[in-house]
């Protein structure tokens, strides 16, 4: 079984690698090599390696930058996500796509589950929105997984950046009135190799018969300042800390060019159900990412 990695350097991208290959052949594409401004070279090269199936990780992820330049974000996060579909359709291989939890506004009380109306706040989300429509619309043998709030520690990441200015400053000013699903990238690479393994037998006809919008994402909910707290408090490098003081603040006290859902935590049950995966309970999987 062959397996394309598009976005190979990225979060996901980097950690899906090592999952996939484990039980297939996976050729990885990081930016530098593949472009997915450029459609063209994105269906060439799919038809020269002829996948079984295609992971697109990659993504233009900079929410702020977007509002700026959303023609790219739309070129990337949308038109191409159109051509990796129409061409996964023609090749007969499967795809696996990532989209957000800013495809909604926040405005909902409880989890969002797949079928909740999207109303994204920014350009990022209209992008990724336009990725998921394309795919839908085309009938793409594709399993969209939502996911959220995706962190690292080997990549620049929310987490990463907070234990950053642990190191730097003694108080830290963190939002407290924004609630999401911290998504441990290790877990989400881990959760769709098993999905994917599920599906090995034959990927266009059961990616086909699977094909829809999945949330996947880390279990629970937390705001960013639960978090923040949560990764300073779980360092296992906290002799290394200057911070001695955690602020709470608003949204509205810390503008920023792109809005973010308030609450937007995801229900995952759906994958669950489908494909018997779900992602273990983001306090644990944060303890389990700082000790690696
Ligand atoms: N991060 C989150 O909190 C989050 C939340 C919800 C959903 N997601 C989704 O999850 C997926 C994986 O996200 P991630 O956190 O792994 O993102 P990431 O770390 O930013 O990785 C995205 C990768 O895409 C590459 N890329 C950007 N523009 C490209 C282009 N034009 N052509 C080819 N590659 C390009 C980037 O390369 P360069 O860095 O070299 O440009 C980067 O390696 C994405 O679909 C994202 O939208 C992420």
């Amino acid at each position: 079984m062959k397996i394309v990695v598009l976005g190979s350097k990225g979060q996901v991208g980097s950690r899906l690698e090592g999952a996939l290959a484990c039980f297939a052949e996976v050729k990885g594409f990081d930016h530098a090599a593949l472009d997915l401004g450029n459609p063209d070279a994105v269906r060439s090269a799919l038809r020269s390696e002829r996948p079984d199936v295609v992971v697109n990780a990659a993504a233009y992820t900079d929410v702020d930058a977007a509002e700026r330049d959303e023609a790219t974000a739309t070129r990337v996060n949308g038109d191409a996500v159109a051509a990796i579909g129409k061409e996964c359709r023609d090749l007969r291989a499967g795809l696996v796509h990532y989209s957000t939890d800013f495809v909604f506004d926040g405005r909902q009380s409880r989890p969002y589950r797949e079928d909740a109306p999207t109303a994204p706040l920014g350009a990022y989300g209209r992008s990724k929105l336009a990725g998921e429509r394309a795919l839908l619309d085309a009938r793409a043998p594709a399993i969209i997984l939502r996911t959220a709030w995706v962190y690292s520690l080997r990549r620049k990441s929310f987490v990463s950046s907070i234990l950053r200015l642990a190191r730097e400053r003694d108080v830290l000013e963190i939002v407290a009135d924004q609630v999401g699903s911290p998504t441990f990238a290790g877990d989400l690479a881990s959760a769709t190799a098993l999905i994917i393994y599920g599906l090995r037998g034959d990927p266009h006809g059961e990616f086909g018969d699977a094909r829809g919008v999945y949330h996947l994402a880390g279990g629970g909910a937390a705001t960013r300042f639960e978090l923040a707290s949560a990764a300073i408090a779980l360092d296992p490098r906290k002799q290394e800390h200057r911070v001695t003081r955690l602020e709470p603040v608003a949204t509205a006290d810390y503008p920023l060019p792109a809005p973010r859902p308030a609450f937007a935590p995801l229900d995952c049950r759906k994958a669950r159900d489908r494909f018997g995966v779900c992602l273990p309970d983001w306090k644990d999987a944060l303890a389990r990412a700082l000790c690696e």
